[in-house]
């Protein structure tokens, strides 16, 4: 067994970003200050959204959202049964239930013509997410919630840079929501990113993720003089992890472009391996991904050799990693509170079970994708698949 040499996340700090820090760290303010406020800038500049507002996680930026509108107890919100579990977690922690729909088998995104079916008079909301950074047919889902009256978030976690109609992602429906772990397209370590058009919105999200206090600092005039009109959260997200995102959102084109070249090569690679299908490909030239790693999925008659397939990739130093290892009804917490059948959500379970995600990340070059191609070709030789 070598060492990883190819591993499947690496974030990219460079001397920019630890000078930023470094800056940060010689000031007197570490929190409310000028560098969130410029990231949040610089964000609503790249997606060209009208208002952004940084927080501490995707998760906790979804629950904030979800807070504001008021959902809670009694409520329900539709979210894909193939997601990391924050998108379903951030529904629950209001008190109101998750209430999943299984996803397309090609996209692995939510399956559109199944939302309808899972509306009834508590829904408030609908969660969709753009799976390995495809955006999912945002207008499609948006004229369902008109129809019923309900909010529209987009889980954009996996989906910086990604558009949909030449719209970023996060503005076709009611919010978006990003997330900036360590692994992600651009990471602040941990951290998050809310756009919107709706300004009311924006304002009150504002207020909630800071305890709901009625002035921010800067606009206190009296030092230390505020009062508080909500229950709210501290979801703020600081200087130093806002120094680290203006950046790392400069250097975002470059790694996007690399994501995309480091995507078509393996793909190419792959092209001849017997027994595989890569998922999550944009269809057609609408839809422009965020290339956050390739799916490849393995057919159901090798489905039972994905441990030893990966324990062999990880002999030859390539990292892999699985998006998502379950799809989430089938998580204990979702399984013990609601008794979910997982056959209710097939394709989910089949991306859960079969899909060996490979690192397409800026961390690796094109040699890096001819290696990992010819490595899974030798695989399948030894293993005989
Ligand atoms: C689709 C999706 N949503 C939400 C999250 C949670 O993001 P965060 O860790 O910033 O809360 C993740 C994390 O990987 C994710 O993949």
């Amino acid at each position: 067994m070598v060492g990883v040499t190819i591993p499947f996340g690496k974030p990219l700090i460079g001397a920019e970003e630890t000078d930023a820090v470094w800056e940060v760290l010689q000031s007197p303010i570490l929190v409310h200050g000028p560098r969130a406020t410029q990231f949040e800038e610089a964000f609503a500049e790249y997606t060209v959204a009208p208002h952004a507002v940084s927080v501490s996680s995707c998760t906790a930026g979804m629950h904030l959202i979800y807070f504001a509108l008021g959902i809670g107890h009694g409520d329900e919100v539709i979210v894909p049964a193939q997601t990391h579990v924050a998108t379903a977690h951030a529904v629950e922690l209001t008190g109101a239930k998750a209430v999943f729909v299984d996803v397309e088998p090609e996209s692995g995104n939510i399956d559109i013509a199944q939302i309808e079916a899972a509306i009834n008079s508590k829904t408030r909301a609908i969660a969709v997410v753009h799976y390995l950074g495809v955006p999912v047919d945002v207008p499609r889902v948006a004229a369902i919630a008109e129809r019923h009256g309900l909010f529209l978030l987009e889980d954009c976690a996996l989906a910086p840079g990604a558009h949909l109609d030449g719209t970023h992602v996060g503005l076709h429906g009611d919010a978006g929501v990003f997330s900036f772990y360590p692994v992600k397209h651009l990471t602040t370590a941990e951290g998050g990113m809310i756009i919107l058009k709706d300004g009311d919105l924006a304002r009150r999200l504002r207020q909630l993720k800071a305890f709901g206090v009625t002035r921010s600092h800067g606009e206190r005039q009296i030092p230390g003089m505020y009062d508080v009109l909500d229950l709210g959260f501290n979801y703020r997200m600081s200087e130093i992890h806002a120094a680290i995102g203006v950046e790392q959102l400069r250097k975002l084109p470059h790694f996007l472009e690399v994501r995309r070249e480091n995507h078509e090569r393996l793909d190419a690679g792959l092209t001849h391996v017997s027994g595989i299908r890569i998922i999550a490909q944009p269809v057609n030239n609408r839809f422009r991904s965020s290339h956050y790693c390739l799916g490849m999925v393995l057919e159901p008659e090798i489905s039972d050799r994905r441990a030893d397939i990966v324990r062999a990739l990880g002999d030859k130093g390539i990292g892999t990693s699985i998006y998502y290892p379950h799809p989430v009804p089938r998580l204990a917490y979702y399984q013990g509170k609601y008794g979910y059948d997982s056959t209710e959500f097939p394709h989910a379970t089949a991306i859960s079970d079969r899909i060996i995600a490979l690192s397409v990340g800026p961390h690796l070059s094109t040699t890096d994708m001819d290696y990992v191609a010819t490595s899974v070709q030798e695989v399948w030789k030894e293993a005989n698949v």
